[in-house]
């Protein structure tokens, strides 16, 4: 499998980075302040949008390659490739006895790698999830967008679940750091919360009845530039309406709606929330009736967190440690409308939509889109017409952080572990692109007209 490496991350900006300020620390982690100096908008998906084998799966497994090899000659450092080529060669003299992969790989350790390593089965995903019909004709299905066509994959597994993985799929998703795979994890810990999560016993989203066979959805997201927008009941007149993080919905309505569908978040979101926006007035997540989670397991926290979910349990271990998950649900958790996202799927957003210039330095392995992006790209996949509220715009610097922060101007802070200036790009690009509709100010410097309601 020769491909050319990394040539997919050119799409990035070419830009020259300041690196200032330091620390800022958040709960267990400390993320590094990045500044960004001056930046190309100019991003592309054709340039990522590689060939997209729907092979993978089969050839990864028949060719004995369960433990990956990189591509290109850029390897890891030694000891971790001659740990994987040992290992390849003790699997390879057993699999001529059993079945190949009985066992679970060793360990691979993120420090390991200076920069994202890249295997050979990088862009390769479970890819077997049921297709969505629509017969909705503006469908971001049906867009036109040769670049976003080619990169976009319809069938691509959203949700993991107990049935859907066994040893192969844990040593492919053992290549990957986390959210995307399992590098570094121990297989125990993660398979005694992975085993109880539910298969998903309908789609995350119906089509409602009576309609044109169009599901439309609004994103909400926490920008600023929803303060004093009043487009709460613009919002709300979606089909269905997602929220993640820290959504403060009551006191806000106005600007940002007071409907829930899908609240997507991490078990680190939905704790922390709750003391850092007291005094916002956010008490909960978000609990309307029927209302459906999704969480990002973005780490092994995620995963004893579930452990208790799933189980009516304290959390048994790491960082939160005995807390009760069911309690932080509004009493709305119901397993039947808990939804769990899938590694593939979020690395497959990374690789093909949102591939930073930071990954090739040695913070990598805390890169990663934001929840928000995650959440976005969740909604192109389940919903046929998006709109896009309170992501970043060009004029960000014009807005707070947050929409609820509204008594004093704040500044966005721009964390090392998100690129969110190349989010920022993709999103007007999107928008431009008329695969979602990006809310901006009329007043914006970029002129871009107002969303229209429906
Ligand atoms: C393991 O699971 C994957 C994904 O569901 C599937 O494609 C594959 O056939 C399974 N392999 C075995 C040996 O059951
Ligand atoms: C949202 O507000 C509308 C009125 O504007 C009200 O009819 C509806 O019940 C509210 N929904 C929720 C979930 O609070
Ligand atoms: C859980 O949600 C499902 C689907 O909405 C519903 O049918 C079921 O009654 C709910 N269970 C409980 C215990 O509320
Ligand atoms: C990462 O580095 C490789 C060469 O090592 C280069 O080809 C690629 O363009 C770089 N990607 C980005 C996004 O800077
Ligand atoms: C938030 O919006 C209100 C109403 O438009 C405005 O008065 C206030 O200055 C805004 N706050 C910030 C921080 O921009």
């Amino acid at each position: 499998m020769i491909r050319s490496h990394l040539q997919f991350l050119g799409m990035v900006l070419q830009t020259s980075r300041i690196f200032s300020l330091l620390l800022v620390s958040s709960a267990a982690t400390l993320f590094v302040v990045v500044s960004w100096g001056r930046l190309s908008r100019n991003i592309s998906w054709t340039a990522l949008a590689r060939k997209a084998t729907h092979t993978g799966e089969d050839s990864l497994l028949d060719s004995g390659s369960k433990f990956g090899n990189i591509k290109g000659n850029s390897g890891p450092p030694a000891s971790v490739f001659t740990t994987a080529q040992k290992a390849k060669t003790d699997q390879t003299t057993a699999s001529t006895h059993a079945a190949v992969g009985e066992t679970p790989m060793p360990v691979l350790s993120r420090e390991s790698f200076g920069k994202l390593p890249q295997w050979d089965f990088e862009d390769v995903y479970n890819r077997d999830a049921p297709p969505r019909h629509t017969a909705c004709a503006q469908s971001v299905q049906n867009s036109e967008d040769e670049s976003f066509r080619k990169a976009f994959l319809p069938d691509i597994r959203l949700f993991m679940h107990k049935d859907d993985i066994n040893m192969s799929e844990w040593n492919r998703l053992s290549h990957f750091n986390n959210p995307f795979g399992f590098m570094g994890f121990k297989y125990d810990d993660v398979m005694a919360s992975v085993k109880l999560i539910p298969k998903p016993k309908e789609p995350l989203l119906d089509t409602k009845p009576g309609g044109d066979g169009c599901v439309r959805c609004a994103v909400v997201g926490t920008a600023g530039i929803l303060n004093g927008s009043r487009m709460g009941k613009e919002i709300d007149a979606h089909d269905y309406v997602f929220r993640m993080n820290g959504a403060v919905v009551k006191g806000y309505e106005e600007d940002v709606g007071n409907r829930t569908s899908v609240y997507v978040h991490t078990a680190h979101a939905i704790t922390r929330s709750l003391s850092l926006l007291k005094k916002y007035g956010y008490s909960s997540a978000p609990n309307d009736e029927g209302i459906k989670y999704v969480m990002i397991p973005e780490g092994m926290r995620d995963f004893y967190w579930l452990e208790g979910l799933f189980k009516g349990e304290k959390v048994s271990a790491g960082q939160y440690h005995n807390k009760q998950p069911r309690m932080y649900y509004g009493g709305q958790y119901n397993e039947s409308r808990f939804y769990v996202l899938h590694q593939d799927f979020l690395r497959y957003i990374r690789n093909r939509f949102l591939m930073s210039a930071t990954l090739n330095t040695s913070s990598w392995a805390i890169v990663r889109p934001t929840n928000g992006a995650f959440t976005l790209f969740l909604a192109l996949h389940t919903c046929d017409v998006v709109s896009a509220y309170g992501f970043m715009t060009e004029d960000y610097k014009k807005y707070s952080n947050y929409y609820f922060e509204r008594t004093t101007k704040t500044s966005v802070v721009f964390y090392l572990n998100h690129d969110y200036i190349l989010e920022k790009n993709l999103w007007t690009k999107l928008h431009n692109s008329k695969i979602i509709r990006l809310y901006q100010r009329a007043d914006s410097e970029t002129g871009t007209e107002e969303l229209k309601p429906h």
